[in-house]
């Protein structure tokens, strides 16, 4: 991940404050736009005549604007940049998309001043998380790297500059932020340079950036591969991992501070690439099926940003890793696998690939008795459909639902509960075969299904299950902090939900 911006926090006027630009938080009030508090002496500056220069340059305050506007001499830097915050300039979710618009509008700038509301250090983490996400570029595939977005320097200007609490928070979100941008990067990553021991290796390399040098934190990572997931019985995972010329994988880091307050478990969909295998995909259906390991990159970083956060959390995730492709050895519709844990598993769709990644995972996880489990994979099509491509689906146990809910809403992210109804329990045990059946080729309710399936092999433990199809790589054009191509969606969600639960 290399960082080349550089955040700081200082309490100056943004009049006069020396930047290529200044970034300006405008609220869209009855009234008219305003110019948010932190940007006071702009509004000063120009004195009276600012209401009628605004509406000349057709700032209204609606989220997702930006305007760029020439200075004269009223301030300081040459460039001023007016930003829409929408009408609440103290909801730190406008206040993160308006950063990160803000970070995209001004591309050149080698030095940039935010004067976004930031009176409080949950409004400071905002700006800083919402900048950098906007300013996230993946360019390790271009030729030409112009297109970069990064500027050297950012300075919050806030009120708050010289407390504890402000830089605390601008701590906490660079933590955030490399974790997003960590996953969006792997996610990013092509499909033949990502293949399940690359993205080991890829991971090996993050923990050992995370974990090196004095007062970094504990982590302990292991790297299961095909051989040893034999012996392990995980036949889930091996099922998949079958049809590609490239093995299968399974990473587990452990996180185990002193004074932890509760243990939980996380599980991450790590489908390298999903080509349907036999069941083959529609081709325009595979087109983005590079970020089906999207659920694996984010249990990953989210991992190590609880790790470098310090929270008094015991957290053991598993990553199961593997390659849905077409071949000779690839695993049939009719076969039955038996999975971690003895459940026999008749295939009926090999398209249903996460499932059985996952089933062998949360059998595993199960294993280690935490006090709460969650998954999250890019599971079905049918929650994209029932959903977007914005908001996630959570499914499990009412608790942990709630948990997750609540998560979403402080991280800034979208969730929704669904159902597992009960008939989905009839319908995972009508294989005439084996214990259960991976997928009825009744099309109602596929992700309910899905739910259903993967709660076989929680153990009945508290669980809630993320499924983010269609979340992970956003196919239109930027808005807010969030770029096209790969989000790193639910990432911030899992911290969140970290942190709650270390009290
Ligand atoms: N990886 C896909 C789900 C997906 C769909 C992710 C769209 C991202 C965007 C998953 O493995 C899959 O193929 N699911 C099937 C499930 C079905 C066979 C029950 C689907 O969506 O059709
Ligand atoms: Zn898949
Ligand atoms: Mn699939």
């Amino acid at each position: 991940m290399p960082r080349v911006t550089s955040y700081s926090l200082r309490s100056a006027s943004p009049a006069k404050t020396r930047a290529d630009a200044v970034v300006v938080g405008v609220v869209a009030s009855d009234k008219g736009p305003r110019l948010c508090d932190a940007a006071e002496d702009v509004s000063k500056a120009h004195g009276r005549r600012l209401g009628a220069f605004l509406s000349t340059m057709g700032v209204t305050g609606k989220a997702g604007e930006a305007v760029k506007a020439p200075t004269r001499d009223e301030v300081n830097a040459p460039l001023l940049v007016f930003v829409g915050l929408g009408p609440d300039p103290a909801d730190p979710i406008a206040v993160r998309r308006a950063a990160g618009v803000a970070a995209r509008s001004v591309p050149n700038a080698a030095s940039v001043a935010l004067a976004l509301p930031s009176e409080t250090p949950e409004l400071v983490a905002a700006v800083v998380e919402g900048h950098r996400l906007g300013s996230y570029a993946f360019t390790a595939y271009k030729s030409s790297r112009s297109e970069t977005t990064e500027p050297a320097d950012v300075v919050v200007l806030t009120p708050i500059a010289r407390r504890s609490e402000a830089t605390d928070a601008l701590a906490r979100a660079e933590v955030l932020a490399d974790a997003v941008a960590l996953t969006r990067d792997w996610v990013n990553t092509p499909p033949r340079d990502c293949t399940p021991p690359l993205l080991a290796d890829l991971v090996t390399k993050a923990h050992k950036e995370v974990t090196k040098g004095r007062g970094a934190p504990k982590v302990k990572l292991e790297v299961f591969d095909h051989e040893q997931l034999a012996e392990m019985g995980c036949g889930g995972i091996l099922s998949v991992g079958s049809s590609s010329a490239a093995p299968p994988r399974l990473v587990r880091l452990s996180y185990a501070p002193r004074g932890a307050k509760a243990h939980l478990a996380l599980i991450g969909k790590g489908v390298t690439f999903d080509s349907g295998g036999l069941t083959i995909k529609p081709s325009s259906s595979m087109l983005h099926m590079k970020g089906d390991m999207a659920g694996a990159a984010s249990v990953v970083a989210a991992t190590l940003a609880i790790a470098r956060l310090g929270l008094p959390l015991r957290v053991t995730t598993y990553a199961p890793m593997a390659e849905n492709m077409v071949s000779g050895t690839a695993t049939r519709p009719g076969d039955v696998i038996t999975m971690h844990g003895g459940t026999t598993v008749e295939i009926a769709n090999t398209d249903a690939e996460g499932r059985m990644l996952l089933g062998d995972a949360l059998s595993m996880a199960v294993g280690d008795e935490p006090d709460v489990v969650v998954d999250i994979a890019t599971l079905t099509g049918h929650m994209q459909l029932a959903l977007g491509d914005k908001v996630g689906a959570v499914m499990g146990t009412d608790d942990e639902v709630a948990a997750v809910l609540a998560a979403g809403v402080a991280a800034g992210e979208q969730h929704w509960r669904m159902p597992i109804p009960e008939e989905m329990k009839e319908r995972i045990s009508s294989s005439k075969v084996a214990d259960l059946l991976q997928h009825d080729w009744v099309r109602w309710g596929g992700g309910l299904y899905a739910s259903a399936f993967l709660r076989e092999f929680t153990g009945g433990l508290p669980w809630a299950h993320l499924d983010i199809a269609g979340k992970e790589i956003n196919t239109g054009a930027p808005y807010g902090h969030v770029p096209s191509g790969a989000t790193g969606f639910g990432v911030t969600t899992l911290v969140e939900l970290a942190r709650s639960m270390a009290g």
